[in-house]
């Protein structure tokens, strides 16, 4: 029941009266010139604010080849934001000014009270531009600027199922880490003020090359401590001799395995896994509004997109783009997305999820062609016809001249 005191008839209708007179005389106190400012969106600007300076407190190992890098606010305050949804850093590296998300593998809770804070896991296995750059320059005391929260990628009860089977492939495993660190907190904490993962019952399918990839592995098993009853974790090894779990790939017999008949299934991973876990599920009989899945992110072999035109490896078309009344000419790799040629270019563009869903880097073709990745055609049917495209998922086969917004 709400909180809502019903005094009695005659004593309500007294109190409805006073607040309609107290509604009049601020009419007459009130000023004659419009307010300019909207109070409900000064509100809502500063509890999601567009984007916020944060120090970077503690950095720690989260594997062999992985870091945990955690973020306080400066202003005290972080965007509200739930299990499964990303950041998005704006970094200067270099001479380029570059965006990149990534998942937060921190629980919500964490990021309200005293001293609030949020966390990303990173894993560098091999030589790669943003991630070399948070592992060699980004220590205690750093700053950075970033914006949070995006994605659809979360729990929602009234959606979803609360058995959910997580299934995670690498770094894969960061929203699942966020998730089963809530579930231990709201399962342990009667008076936590938020209860949305209270009933859930969280099955966690990792798949890793060897037991020494696991990442996030010590975090999840303190939250499995905690909520034992709630938090399952198996394991699969495709290439360890030593290890005694489960073995090979996420197959469908595993999947089934670990399955009951009312599931939710969360994936995140890389595209191979991706592939292989939405067949299992179709040849399950699981309904698609029963899998979600997490942005998927454009390979770097070209050749893994379905349809991609093999012609084109190893071309580099001339790239003009307008900015305003400016005007620049760059190369444009034909195996590389355009927002990665404007990156190499320095010239600034908007990205968030990089995988053609969210619609942050959307460009207009005034002249030329693209191919148009199918695994994040996030556009609408209108910016088709407009041609407007998203420059993160789209890559040249021809000259092109397009216009960008200015940021
Ligand atoms: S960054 Fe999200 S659509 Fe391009």
């Amino acid at each position: 029941m709400s909180g809502i005191k019903v005094k009695g008839f005659f004593q309500d209708v007294t109190g409805v009266n006073r607040i309609v007179k107290a509604r009049e005389e601020s009419f007459k106190e009130a000023s004659s010139v419009n307010s300019q400012t909207d109070p409900v969106r000064a509100l809502a600007d500063a509890i999601h604010p567009d984007r916020q300076v944060f120090t970077v407190t503690k950095v720690y190992e989260a594997s062999p080849t992985a870091r945990t890098f955690r973020f306080e606010p400066e202003n005290g305050h972080i965007a509200p934001f739930q299990c499964g949804q990303y950041v998005n850093f704006y970094l200067t590296i270099g001479s380029s000014k570059v965006t990149r998300a990534y998942s937060i593998s921190s629980a919500p809770y964490q990021a309200r009270g005293e001293k609030p804070f949020f966390e990303i896991t990173i894993r560098r296995n091999r030589p790669y531009f943003v991630p070399d750059w948070f592992f060699e320059s980004v220590k205690e005391g750093s700053k950075v600027t970033a914006a949070l929260p995006f994605s659809q990628f979360y729990y929602e009860p009234l959606r979803d199922s609360d058995h959910i089977m997580a299934l995670a492939g690498g770094s894969g495993i960061t929203p699942f880490a966020s998730m089963a660190k809530e579930i231990a907190y709201e399962s342990t904490h009667d008076d936590a003020p938020y209860q949305t993962l209270k009933n859930v019952d969280l099955t966690i399918l990792y798949g890793s090359v060897k037991h020494t990839d696991i990442v996030c592995g010590d975090q999840i098993e303190e939250a499995r401590k905690q909520a034992p009853d709630q938090i399952h974790v198996v394991h699969v090894m495709s290439d360890d001799p030593e290890w005694e779990g489960e073995k090979g790939f996420v197959t469908r017999e595993i999947m089934e395995k670990y399955s009951t008949p009312d599931m939710t299934y969360f994936f995140c991973g890389p595209l191979p896994m991706f592939n292989m876990v939405k067949k299992n599920l179709t040849e399950m009989g699981v309904p698609e509004k029963r899998f979600r899945h997490d942005a998927i992110a454009q390979p770097s072999n070209v050749k893994m997109i379905p349809g991609f035109p093999e012609d084109q490896v190893g071309k580099t078309y001339q790239l003009t783009v307008m900015r305003g009344i400016q005007k620049d000419v760059i190369p444009a790799k034909a195996d590389e997305p355009v927002a990665v040629a404007l990156e190499r270019a320095a010239i600034p563009v908007d990205t968030h999820c990089r995988a053609g869903e969210c619609g942050f880097c959307r460009s207009q073709l005034l002249k030329g062609s693209i191919f148009v990745s199918p695994l994040g055609d996030g556009r609408r049917e209108m910016d088709k016809e407009m041609g407007w495209f998203h420059a993160c998922s789209s890559y040249p086969t021809s000259d092109l001249t397009i216009k960008i917004p200015i940021i």
